[in-house]
This record gives C-alpha cells, structure tokens and sequence, in this order.
C-alpha cells in the first residue's frame, strides 16, 4: 500500500503530539518506502521560524522518536519536501501564504493538488482552521484531485459541541474526506481484537453471555498529566480516554462480525453496539472517579494533581475514572462490561479482560478447587502485547489439586515483523484515502451520549473526585463498586 503523490499540512506542528508522534511516523514511513515520491510536509505555526528552524526541529523529533533507525538518504528525501508558513489561525494573510505555497509545491514537486490537512492543535482552534481552509478555497480539489481533512481528538466535548463541530467540518469537506483520529484504532492489537473474533472459530460460540461473567477494559498509565494542564483541566480522565479509545475497544468486544473489513460493515456493527450501551441506574454506584495526590513512583517522590503547573489549587477534574456499562442485546444482556482508567496509576498497561463463568460443577474436592478463578481471555493492547488464555490445570503431584495457569502468545515470538506505530498507520490510511480504521460522526455522537449523563451526574454532585495515591491501583470507590458485584478489578 503505497499512498500517490501529496502534500500534508500540519498544524500545530510546535506541540508535542507533532513532536513525539507525527513527524517521527512520518519519517518511519519514509524509511519503510511507504511515502510517494515528491511527497511534501508543510508545517503551520505562529513561530518566527525559517525553514531551517523547521528542519531543524523535525530532524530532532525524528532523531529522537522514531522507531526506525536513522539514515541519511531517508532524511535528505524527507528534507526536500519540507516547509514551513508562519502564522496565526485567524490571519488571513498567513492562510493566503499557504495557499501560494501549496500551488508552488505543486509545481516543483508533482504534487497535482492533493492536500490532507492534519488539525494537531487545541480542539479550540479547529473551526477557525476550517473555516481559513474554506475562504481560501483550499478545500475545494481540482478535477481528479483530492482534499482531506484529520480532526484529532477530542471530537467536541460534549453531544452538543461535537455535533456542531461536525457541522463546521461538513459545510466544508465531504464525508469521506473527513478522516477523525481515535489513535487505539492504529495500534496492532486493537485490530488484532477483530482478526482473533472473526478470523478464528475458536472464541466466537462462547463470546456471550452463556459464557462470558463479565468484560474488564482497562487504561493504566503511570505518567501524570505533565505539561499538558492547559488541555487536561476541565476535561478529565472520562472524556480524554474513556468517550473514545475504551468506548471503541467495548465495541470491537461487543459487535458482531462485520460481512467485511470496510468502513461501512465496521461501521454499522459498532454503532449498533454502541445504540445498545446502558448506563447503570444508580451513576453514583455505578461510576467511580478519582484524582492523584503525591506518592511514590518507581522509588521516585511525584506530587499530586492540585499541585501540577497550571492546575488550580481547587481543580475537580477527575485522573481516574470507572464506569459500569451493559449492553442490551441477545448476546449480552445482563453481562456487565467495565471500563476503567486513570493516570499516575501503579504502571502503564492497557488490556481487554473477558472473563468467563466458572465451570457448573466441578468433579474435584473443595479444598483442591477453592483457589480456582474463573477463565479469562486477556487481550494485551499494550506495552506487553499479546493474548493470555487462563485456565485451570492440575498441579503434578499426588493430589487433585488445580491451579490456574496461563498460556501466552507473545508478539515479540511470534512474529519477525516489527508493529508500525499507531500513528504511521493513520497517517498512510489518510494518504491513501483508507478510512475503516477512522471513527464515524455517528460513533462519536453516540460514544457522547453515553458519556454525558456520566459527566452531568458528576457535575451536579460537585463533590471533590476521591484522592488516590501516585503509584497506587485507584480510588477506593472504583474497589467498591466492583464488590458491591461480588467482583474485583485485575490487578494492575
Ligand atoms: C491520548 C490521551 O489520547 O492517549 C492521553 O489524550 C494519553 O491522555 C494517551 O496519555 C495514551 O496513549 P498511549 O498510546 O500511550 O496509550
């Protein structure tokens, strides 16, 4: 799969997603042979910047960042399709400049027109970059060329404000130009989810609620929120993670086969899932949220939420969050799926759990059998990537005794080939014009309307979210809720 030639215009090129993710995965696409030739990056900052600064700067994101080693000729080929416009979203003049140097681009470089416009900035500033995009024309293509746009997250912060925001984006691009990031979808073992449900027959007869007891997700991260307070305050743990990345692996565990791998079978499985979601009816049993104070992390002293630059001293935005969903439908009804996650956690993993009933009758004494757990079938999204299947087998000795044990398939041994980073994938499926693995304005709106009541509830209850140690496994609440189920959350 090899993308035509194009240009990518990046705004926001000064922040650290550009820095970290953006400019190293395009270089790893580079290397790899994956970009087209005459293939040009256009960075869009307010920065007084020359075009050697910029060169500069990508040179040193990619130096430190990429995945793939560093050569010379990859970076040279990289280095003569690169510029860079300066100014501010509201300049009209700066948008013109663009303009200019996109027809110039397309002169000297066989471009023919096809833009894809990447929106790496705060989501504040998305409506005025598309409406620049519209005054200049910009998002009009040639005959027999393209435009796209790449709308990164959060998609609105509520049902209201991302139903509006699409409005913006629709009276600008067509619908299948419009490419909205959910960066879990680019990873691996999240589209490993679909190939180990629908390309096996193994899971697929006992992947309901005849069998399964109930469905952990979870999203540890042991980071803090670090320099991004201007971003995280106010938006908390549930928007940030749980609206989009754990919604969309609820409904990769949740659907049914889609007839095919295309964006509109993908699509319309997952909506239906998502159509199906209930919230518990007591949010406040059902829901936990939380907030870290200073602990300790990997024998390092790390201080809590309220005292981070930039958060004020009274801040109620919530690190942690819980919630406890089902999903009304004959295959799960009644199986209860939780979806947790939070920051400056005990460490970082991300994981599905689906974990099974336990066995109606077991033929061994009690004491041999009463430490058996239930099966599991654990989904490792990282950084241990694989699959664990859990299970119950008897310990070699002279007694019937069982113990659970695991069996594992690990990336790293199973495979020579090296995963591409979640966003080398994106980037080449929006160069290509690939779009199944890119988030509907439909799914986005329902992930919204499961999330809103959460939010309103929390809101209305304005009590400060439970303090939880840096380090630790999460606020008590979140333990609490599961036992009030007669479960507990896997350890982290
Ligand atoms: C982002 C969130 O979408 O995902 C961040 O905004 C979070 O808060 C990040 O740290 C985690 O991504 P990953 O790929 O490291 O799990």
């Amino acid at each position: 799969r090899v993308a035509g030639p194009c240009v990518l215009v990046l705004f926001g090129v000064t922040g650290d997603l550009a820095k970290r993710k953006l400019l190293p995965a395009i270089y790893d696409l580079g290397n790899r042979g994956l970009l087209p030739p005459g293939f040009s990056l256009v960075g869009f900052a307010r920065r007084d910047w020359a075009a050697q600064d910029f060169a500069q700067i990508t040179h040193d994101a990619v130096k430190e960042h990429a995945r793939t080693p560093f050569r010379e000729e990859v970076w040279k080929q990289i280095c003569e399709g690169l510029h860079f416009v300066p100014g501010s979203f509201d300049d009209d003049g700066a948008f013109d400049a663009l303009a200019m140097a996109l027809k110039e681009i397309d002169e000297t470089r066989g471009t023919g027109g096809n833009y894809a416009f990447y929106t790496s900035t705060p989501p504040k500033y998305f409506p005025v970059i598309i409406e620049q995009l519209k005054r200049t024309g910009l998002t009009r293509p040639p005959e027999g060329a393209w435009r796209r746009v790449v709308i990164e997250k959060p998609f609105g912060h509520d049902l209201k404000s991302a139903r509006e925001l699409n409005r913006i984006v629709d009276s600008a691009f067509k619908p299948d130009s419009v490419f909205r990031i959910d960066h879990y979808l680019g990873k691996e073992t999240v589209q490993n989810i679909l190939a180990l449900r629908f390309a096996n027959t193994l899971f697929e007869p006992i992947w309901n609620r005849r069998y399964v007891d109930h469905v952990q997700i979870t999203m540890a991260e042991d980071i803090g929120v670090g320099g991004r307070a201007g971003y995280y305050d106010g938006i908390g743990a549930a928007r940030d993670v749980i609206q989009n990345h754990l919604l969309q692996l609820l409904a990769l565990v949740g659907m049914e086969d889609p007839t095919a791998f295309g964006p509109s079978a993908l699509r319309r499985e997952k909506e239906k899932v998502l159509e199906a979601v209930t919230l518990p009816e007591d949010l406040s049993l059902g829901t936990a949220r939380g907030q870290y104070v200073s602990g300790w992390q990997g024998g390092v002293p790390v201080r809590g939420f309220l005292e981070e630059d930039g958060i004020p001293p009274d801040s109620r935005t919530e690190t942690y969050a819980a919630v406890r969903l089902e999903i009304a439908n004959r295959r799960w009804a009644g199986v209860p799926f939780y979806l947790r996650t939070g920051k400056r956690l005990g460490r970082r993993m991300t994981e599905v759990a689906v974990v099974f009933q336990r066995a109606p009758h077991l033929p061994f004494s009690k004491t041999d059998t009463e430490i058996l757990g239930h099966n599991a079938l654990v989904i490792r999204i990282q950084p241990d990537e694989g699959v664990t299947v859990r299970f119950g087998s008897k310990v070699p000795g002279t007694a019937m005794e069982v113990r659970d044990v695991n069996m594992d398939f690990a990336y790293g041994e199973a495979f020579l080939e090296s995963s591409p980073e979640a966003y080398e994938r994106l980037l080449l499926d929006v160069l290509i014009g690939d779009p199944p693995l890119f988030p509907h304005q439909r799914e986005v709106e329902l992930s919204w309307m499961i999330m809103d009541p959460i939010e309103e509830h929390w809101a209305a209850d304005g009590s400060q979210p439970e303090g939880y140690d840096a380090g630790s496994g999460g606020p008590a609440s979140a333990d609490e809720m599961m036992a009030r189920d007669g479960r507990a959350w896997r350890r982290l």
